[in-house]
């Protein structure tokens, strides 16, 4: 069974009213849905609603960047899931560095928001990855293998096939160095044996495993081709029309 391929646009908080819908406006004229390939943006909560009914007649879905471990209650300044899936979020991240660094964000909160996504039936994209201090003293791996953990430890079996998982290097974010397609996809098989030893050989195969990272229309192309990357999760590429749209372009 191949996996499914999944390319993410992950506006972080940016765009505002107009430029939100020149970006889709110029997606929706451009892209056409390719078999085996998902495409979904991630604009800021507010923004949900409009870029919902923009998509109406699209086959771009939408997901949201953050949302709380609970389900609604008095929270203030949270974004409740159960309303982001009632706007019509299909995915959700969970545990993006910058949620988890600037944030404080734990494996258990993180394992809890991607639980509670589950429970609503979105599919969450669980983001990994070392900083690069991590990366030099060679811990990177035990670093990736415990956040991948700390997800099979609270999802109940039957929530594992829902799961996608992102690496995404910190010292790739934002700083225009991305990973080679070789480093990613060696790290990708590693999560992938990860999860075979936390979950079943089938769920290990079938999860997708995504790479971020200062993703670029001239670096998409190479990552994609690799056996372990079944997608993309872009940043700030993801903001211009013309190179998400090439992005896209790259998947066959
Ligand atoms: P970047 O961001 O493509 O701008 O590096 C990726 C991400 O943080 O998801």
């Amino acid at each position: 069974m191949a996996r499914e391929t999944i390319i993410a646009g992950n506006w972080k908080m940016n765009l505002v009213l107009d430029q939100a819908w020149e970006l889709i406006h110029g997606l929706k004229q451009e892209l056409s849905g390719k078999k085996g390939l998902r495409v979904v943006v991630f604009p800021q909560a507010p923004l949900l609603p409009l870029v919902a009914d923009w998509l109406e007649d699209s086959f771009i879905e939408l997901g949201t960047q953050n949302t709380s471990s609970q389900l609604q209650g008095a929270y203030t300044g949270e974004t409740s899931p159960f309303l982001s899936q009632q706007m019509g979020c299909r995915y959700g991240l969970a545990g993006h560095s910058e949620r988890r660094e600037l944030f404080a964000e734990s494996d258990k909160i993180v394992a809890s928001k991607a639980q509670t996504l589950v429970e609503l039936g979105m599919r969450p994209i669980v983001c990994v990855g070392e900083s690069l201090a991590e990366r030099e003293a060679n811990q990177h791996e035990e670093k990736i293998k415990k956040q991948v953990q700390a997800i099979y430890q609270t999802l109940p079996k039957e929530q594992h096939k829902d799961l996608i998982f992102a690496y995404e290097p910190i010292w790739a974010i934002g700083t225009g160095k991305t990973a080679s397609a070789e480093q990613a996809n060696e790290i990708h098989a590693l999560i992938r044996a990860e999860i075979q030893s936390q979950s079943v050989e089938l769920i290990a195969h079938s999860t997708p495993i995504l790479y971020g990272g200062s993703v670029k229309p001239e670096s998409a192309g190479e990552l994609l081709k690799k056996s372990e990357v079944d997608g993309l999760l872009v940043g700030g590429a993801s903001l211009k029309a013309k190179d998400f749209i090439s992005i896209v372009q790259a998947y066959p």
